[in-house]
C-alpha cells in the first residue's frame, strides 16, 4: 500500500464529515459544471473522495465513473450514493493511469482537489486529455500555492509526509498550472479563485478539436 493511500485510508471518516467551507462557491462549481453535461453523457472524476460531488451530478448525466487510491473513501461513496438512491455512479479503487480507459471515451473528466497532491501532474494532464473526447471538458479546482508567502509549505511538505501528519503536496502558481493544461491540449475557457486568498484555482478547459 502507498503512503497516499495509507494517508487517505485513515482520513477517509473524517473528511466525509468535514463541512465544505465556502459553500456559495461550491454550488458556482457545482452549476458551471452541470452547464456542460448533457443526459447522454460520460462522466470520469478521479480522486473522487467520498463521492459528494459525483452523487451531486449523477443526475445530470447518464455514467460516472468515480475513481480514488483509497477503499475506505469509495466504501463511504457507495453508501451515499446507496442512501441518495443513485444507481449511475461507478466506484472503483484506481489511479487515473490504472484505470486505462479507452481513448475518447468520456464527455467530462473531472479532478477536484487533487492535482496539487500527485507528483506527475504532466503525465496525468496528458491522460485525461487522451481520455477526453475532442470539445470534452477537463474541470479541476486546485490549491495553488506558488505566489503566496504559504509556497514556503514545500520545505516542511517532505517531513509532513513522512510523519504521516500531511499528504504528499505539490508547490505551483496558477499561471504554471494554466500553461501546463493547455500544453496538455487544451483550451481554457474560465477560471476563477474560489477563496478570499486566491489560492484555490476553479478551471474549465475544453479539449481542443483537430479540425
Ligand atoms: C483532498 S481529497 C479530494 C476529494 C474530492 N475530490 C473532493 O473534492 O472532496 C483527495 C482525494 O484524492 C485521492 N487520491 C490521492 N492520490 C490519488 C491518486 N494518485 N489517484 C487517485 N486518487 C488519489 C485521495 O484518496 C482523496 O480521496
Amino acid at each position: 500500500m502507498s503512503d497516499a493511500e495509507k494517508f487517505w485510508d485513515k482520513s477517509a471518516e473524517k473528511y466525509s464529515k468535514s463541512k465544505i467551507s465556502d459553500l456559495a462557491s461550491y454550488e458556482k462549481k457545482l452549476a458551471e459544471t452541470q452547464s456542460l453535461f448533457e443526459p447522454h453523457m460520460r462522466v470520469l472524476e478521479f480522486g473522487c473522495g467520498t463521492g459528494s460531488t459525483a452523487i451531486e451530478h449523477a443526475p445530470h448525466v447518464k455514467h460516472i465513473d468515480a475513481i480514488d487510491i483509497s477503499e475506505n473513501m469509495l466504501e463511504i461513496g457507495r453508501e451515499k450514493a446507496r442512501v441518495a438512491g443513485i444507481n449511475n455512479i461507478a466506484f472503483t479503487r484506481n489511479t487515473l493511469s490504472e484505470f486505462k480507459a479507452a481513448e475518447s471515451s468520456f464527455d467530462v473528466v473531472l479532478g477536484l482537489s487533487i492535482l496539487h497532491l500527485l507528483p506527475n501532474r504532466d503525465a496525468v494532464l496528458k491522460e485525461v486529455s487522451r481520455v477526453l473526447r475532442p470539445g470534452g471538458y477537463f474541470v479541476s479546482s486546485t490549491v495553488c500555492l506558488g505566489s503566496s508567502p504559504l509556497r514556503f509549505i514545500k520545505l516542511i511538505a517532505p517531513m509532513a509526509k513522512i510523519l504521516g501528519i500531511m499528504p504528499e503536496f505539490h508547490v505551483f502558481t496558477k499561471n504554471e498550472l494554466v500553461s501546463e493544461i493547455a500544453d496538455a491540449g487544451f483550451k481554457i475557457e474560465r477560471q476563477w479563485h474560489h477563496d478570499s486568498g486566491g489560492l484555490k484555482v476553479f478551471i474549465i478547459a475544453q479539449k481542443i478539436e483537430l479540425t
